[in-house]
């Protein structure tokens, strides 16, 4: 591994290219001996030498057109293989040992079961090859192995050959007629329930769907079906894009680093983002799984077909399929959801990495380890990059855009640039100065300032944007946003700007600052602003807390009604920081009241906004957040909503009656809603019969969590006998169990750590599975603020133990658990010490991984 950063401005094509691939894989779980044989062509007049990656390759045969060849160098991490002609074939014979490949990364056995990963530089794992997405080929693979272990043999694209050995083995051939790179290889054996059905493109074109799952698992794999069918069919109907291959498969393993890979014709799942029933599924996994099988569906155009040229560029392909993913799940259920949900992973997540010393533009300039840039920023603020396409030239123009790219670039490996060129193709509107959000890092904040004439009836609206120098970047320029706007006056009139700035309750701001001006205006007017989260920028805009019931009582934008609200509990708690608790008067009580009852058939618009935001979203809004005040003060501030709210609520929870399970958006939404209200009653105090109750009753997961989860904070008897309870009735099945370990490792507890020993000693807890180290030391980490922030430095401390170990044994999981200990510059000076300290012990640790180097030593630059 290098520790040398890459730059996105040294990119050089590739010297040599690769147009076919032959391999032959014969399996074993220590040895397994890869075959490759290239048709290699020299690009361009040079006379360089061919240099292959790889990495943890044992060699064992090199020959050029069927002659063994000797002219050769191996280093560390490549094969340069000298004196080469301009087109030659080339055989390669090289053994890897998957048993023992514990980083999951390459050929890995999960569980018996042989599956890569390959994206984005795992192919060099299993063999010498020109291991970038530029380079595009076409795939013949054969493999053999046991047929008794391995009845199922798969790679890319469709089997065209099979037979058997003498000696109990098997093989099968499988062809990929699209060129593709390395990334999206794919290989699994192993032996599966299999889920089969097939899907009829709109030009009549028959699609075998095949779901490979567990054995004994077959019936949680339904849902998972269902929504591919009903993925394949959105994407026609809305991008006109049909599937391109005979035969579409699935396989859901137990051990993979990420959600699921769209690897051409094989996805390959996390086995969290399959399995689903009625019985060991949330309705929030099922949402999971249909937007999981979406995207991974969605990349074979955005991806596979139109790849990325280099990995700078990976918000090419992800920040579109993200966004592709949410625009079907937004269909799929309800639009207002799934914008909140959206917009909270930004405030909770993306704006904290944007402040952080990992802060990167959605398409970065500089990388160590490609891994570590799977992330919320390329993914999500990505998407919002493409979401502002979407809203600046509107439906009909962004599909014709994807139109042009795709009919330009089908079957290329391309740039942001090209994407932003094509959709640049379809308008009038100038796209350069937009694109500036590919380069620039940080968030913008909106400033909003009033001021109001009582004489001349005039009022005036100035927006101004400014972006914070982030650690990556000091210079920051004005960006290009579509402020989604509404005017309103105490009484719910809507007003109009003066120069008809505002069209179809949108402008464009794009300087330092704008005014809007209105006239004739009986009183000072109430901006709101951003409606539907219109770019990924905070607005400051100081309401008071009348104005914001008034937002949330006549504007517009439902996004804007429950953000309001939002702001308002970020309001309160603050009274409540400054010990000023009788600021949240009778008045804001009597508000939020009657948003209770005045919306209690609403039982969506309710669940959400009934939320108080996370301790991570309100550090946004804060500076040097001293943790353990912000956390009592937050605290207080529901404790005192639950009881002055308690009557209402009461109220709205014996409505909320749900009936039988039922998947529908009307149950969903009814019980997202009671159980909001649950956690409120429980904290509120004496709930316990009613928890025990719901727990008791539940017919589904989502219920039974509901309860386990209001208990959690506020009945500690109660939570433990349900969760031993549901420690009997889970404990075979692992899956289900990480809900048990997860909430085991966010209990506020004084003796968390011993807690978190005991369960590390959990006979189904295993520190090789990613799912289950995720559960209990990430969840820990991301979400035990008091145990995590302990005053005495000692749940950094035990976070960092554990990541020197885990380090040695998957550095890209390593890598992702360590990012709040990243995030020290949002913390009080005591907190930064202690967390400081913890990442010098990382910095310092001999035979670091790369991954961690990355994140580690940029933190404390
Ligand atoms: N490309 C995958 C996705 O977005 C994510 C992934 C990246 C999976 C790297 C594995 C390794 O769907
Ligand atoms: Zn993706």
């Amino acid at each position: 591994m290098s520790l040398q950063a890459k730059k996105r401005a040294d990119y050089l094509p590739p010297a040599f290219t690769i147009n076919d691939v032959k391999m032959d894989v014969q399996l074993h779980p220590t040895c397994t001996r890869v075959t490759s044989e290239y048709q290699v062509e020299r690009m361009g007049n040079h006379g360089h030498a061919l240099t292959l990656d790889g990495d943890n390759l044992t060699l064992r045969e090199v020959c050029i057109d069927g002659q063994p060849y000797t002219d050769y160098e191996q280093t560390d991490s490549s094969l340069v293989i000298c004196n080469v002609a301009d087109d030659f074939s080339l055989k390669l014979v090289t053994e890897i040992d998957p048993e023992h490949n514990q980083a999951l990364e390459g050929l890995y056995l999960s569980a018996g079961t042989y599956c890569t990963q390959c994206e984005a530089e795992g192919f060099r794992r299993i063999t010498y090859y020109l291991d970038r997405p530029d380079v595009l080929a076409r795939f013949e693979v054969t493999l053999h192995g046991d047929k008794q272990h391995y009845p199922t043999l798969l790679a890319n694209g469709n089997p065209i050959a099979r037979g058997d050995h003498d000696d109990g083995t098997h093989w099968v051939t499988w062809q990929d007629p699209h060129p593709k790179p390395a990334y999206l290889f794919a290989l699994v054996a192993g032996d599966f329930d299999l889920l089969e059905d097939s899907y009829t493109t709109t030009s009549g074109k028959p699609v075998k769907l095949e779901l490979y799952v567990d054995k004994g698992k077959r019936d949680q794999g339904v849902f998972a079906l269902e929504s591919l069918k009903r993925a394949m069919k959105w994407d026609e109907d809305t991008f006109g894009l049909e599937y391109d291959l005979d035969i579409y498969m699935i396989v859901a393993v137990d051990f993979f680093n990420m959600g699921a890979m769209e690897n051409k014709g094989l996805n390959i799942f996390n086995s969290k983002f399959v399995l689903a029933d009625q019985d060991s599924a949330t309705d929030e996994d099922f949402f999971n799984v249909e937007s999981v099988i979406a995207h991974e569906y969605f990349h074979n155009w955005t991806g596979n077909r139109v790849t990325c040229r280099d990995w700078f560029q990976l918000s090419l392909k992800e920040g579109l399929t993200v966004f592709r993913d949410q625009q079907f799940s937004a269909d799929m259920t309800s639009p207002l959801s799934n914008r909140i949900k959206h917009v909270r992973v930004m405030r909770e997540h993306q704006f904290a990495e944007d402040a952080s010393a990992m802060s990167h533009p959605i398409r970065p300039e500089e990388v160590i380890e490609m891994n570590n840039f799977y992330t919320v920023t390329v993914y999500d603020k990505g998407a919002e990059v493409i979401r502002m396409f979407h809203t600046l030239l509107g439906p009909e123009k962004f599909r014709e855009g994807m139109d042009e790219y795709f009919r330009r670039h089908d079957g290329q490996a391309v740039t942001c640039d090209d994407f932003v060129a094509a959709m640049q193709s379809v308008t009038d509107l100038n796209l350069g100065h937009f694109a500036l959000w590919y380069s620039q890092s940080g968030t913008p904040v909106i400033e909003v300032t009033t001021s109001y004439d009582p004489q001349t009836r005039r009022m005036d609206i100035t927006f101004s944007q400014h972006t914070a120098p982030t650690a990556d970047q000091k210079d920051k320029a004005s960006l290009f946003m579509p402020v989604a706007f509404d005017c309103i006056d105490s009484a719910g009139n809507h007003y109009t700007d003066d120069d008809g700035q505002v069209r179809d309750g949108m402008f464009i701001l794009d300087t330092a600052a704008k005014t809007l001006h209105f006239s004739d205006v009986p009183e000072p007017l109430i901006p709101v602003v951003l409606g539907n989260f219109s770019a990924p920028a905070k607005v400051e805009n100081s309401l008071s807390a009348e104005q914001l019931l008034a937002v949330f009582q006549y504007a517009n934008d439902t996004f804007n009604r429950w953000d309001a609200l939002q702001s308002l509990y970020d309001w309160c708690i603050h009274q409540y920081e400054l010990e000023n608790q009788a600021a949240v008067d009778a008045t804001i009580w009597q508000g939020l009241e009657q948003v209770i009852t005045r919306e209690s058939h609403n039982h969506e618009l309710l669940g959400e906004c009934l939320v108080i935001p996370s301790f991570e979203t309100l550090c946004q809004s804060r500076q040097l957040v001293e943790v353990a005040a912000l956390n009592t003060a937050r605290s207080q501030f529901c404790r005192d909503f639950a009881q002055r709210l308690h009557g209402p609520l009461e109220t709205l929870f014996k409505t909320l009656e749900t009936g039988p399970y039922q998947y529908t958006q009307t149950a969903i939404n009814a019980r997202r809603c009671r159980n909001v209200v649950l956690n409120h009653l429980a904290c509120a105090g004496d709930a316990d019969k009613l928890l025990n109750q719901q727990f008791e009753q539940a017919d589904n997961m989502t219920d039974s969590l509901g309860a386990l989860k209001a208990a959690q904070g506020h009945s500690p008897s109660v939570f433990e006998s349900l969760m031993s309870r549901f420690e009997q009735r889970w404990n075979h099945d692992p899956l289900v169990l990480d809900k048990w370990f997860g909430l085991h490792a966010t209990t506020e507890r004084t003796d968390i750590l011993s807690q978190l020993s005991l369960l590390q000693q959990h006979p189904r807890f295993a520190k090789g599975n990613p799912n289950r180290v995720r559960a209990v030391i990430g969840s820990f980490a991301f979400f035990n603020t008091a145990g995590f922030h302990a005053p005495d430095g000692s749940g950094y401390q035990f976070v960092t133990d554990y990541l020197l170990k885990l380090d040695a044994v998957n550095p890209q999981v390593a890598a992702r658990i360590v990012t709040p200990l990243t995030q020290w510059h949002n913390f009080a000076p005591d907190y930064q010490l202690l967390m400081k300290a913890q990442l010098e012990r990382i910095a310092n640790h001999k035979g670091l991984s790369g991954d961690l180097y990355e994140k580690v030593s940029k933190s404390l630059a």
